[in-house]
């Protein structure tokens, strides 16, 4: 199996070449012409080989050169093709609200399949977006590799911000034998969120270590209201962990500000950045390229 690095995934493809047994790897060419458009090479040829690129989409340029780099692996002779999107941008716009919007998870993951043989994914936002894909997909989570670095560190209570996150939280808290809890999220507009306690189940929250987990954090205002409630409700600690770390504008000092600690996985390049998913990623594909036949 060879190995390509995608420019947004570079450091993540190699620790995942390593974990596949030091696979052959490889960083393509890549530039901008004057006008604007990209130009990618990937040297030599992949005649008969099993592929994987590696390339998160987090902006139109990181996608754009995605499907050069899918174009490329085929037209250099590949036999399969699968590309391991770590982070899958716009996977939270998984629907249509309006008469007149795309669906725009699907629109990505339509191209993307178009040329792979399968696509491997971490955390994909919404279930809908997986099944979007006609061609095998297969999700790895962060939460593991998360889990793995929280093992040494003291954790009293696990929590998500949302309703939407209790099976990862859930999941932690299974991996590292804890209680966990889900607080209540309402959206007011894409920066502010309002965060409350649960009605239903009321919990003692003072003088716990807390770990907030998310999937995503973007503008940083979940992780920053949900850290303002607890230490309201007298936690001793209270630290964020995510497996995107995406830290939009001034996110990642606005969180820094009001927790202890911050954690994410290298499927984005962030400050935060202190476990790898590469063994979660290099298990599905030793499990699954296999019976891709
Ligand atoms: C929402 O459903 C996600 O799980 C995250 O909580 C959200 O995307 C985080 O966004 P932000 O950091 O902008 O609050």
């Amino acid at each position: 199996m060879h190995v390509i690095g995608g420019p947004a995934s570079t450091a993540l493809a190699e620790r995942i070449s390593r974990e596949l047994g030091n696979a052959p790897f490889a960083i393509p060419f890549s530039k901008r012409f004057p006008d604007g458009e990209l130009y990618v090479r990937i040297g030599g040829r992949l005649g008969g080989e099993e592929v994987v690129l590696v390339q998160s989409s987090r902006t139109d340029q990181d996608f754009i050169e995605l499907l050069l780099l899918e174009d490329a692996i085929r037209e250099a002779g590949a036999r399969k093709l699968i590309v391991v999107v770590p982070y899958f941008g716009y996977a939270r716009q998984d629907r249509s609200f309006f008469p007149g919007e795309p669906v725009s998870a699907r629109a990505l993951s339509r191209h993307i399949e178009a040329v792979a043989d399968a696509v491997v994914t971490v955390d994909m936002h919404s279930p809908l977006t997986m099944q979007s894909f006609t061609k095998p997909v297969f999700e790895a989570s962060g939460i593991p590799a998360i889990a793995r670095l929280l093992r040494e560190r003291p954790v009293d209570l696990l929590v998500s911000p949302d309703k939407g996150g209790v099976d990862r939280v859930r999941r932690m808290a299974e991996l590292l034998g804890r209680p966990w809890m889900s607080l209540e999220k309402k959206r007011i507009d894409s920066d502010r969120v309002e965060l409350s306690l649960p009605t239903s189940t009321p919990v003692d929250l003072e003088g716990k270590q807390v770990v907030i987990v998310d999937d995503v954090i973007s503008t940083g205002g979940t992780i920053v209201e949900a850290a303002k409630l607890l230490r309201r409700h007298r936690v001793r600690a209270v630290s964020a962990a995510c497996t995107h770390g995406l830290f939009l504008r001034d996110a990642f000092e606005r969180i820094k500000a009001v927790t202890d600690e911050l954690f994410s996985t290298d499927t984005l390049l962030n400050p935060a950045e202190k476990a790898s998913v590469a063994p979660d990623v290099a298990q599905i594909l030793k499990r699954e390229v296999p019976r891709l036949g």
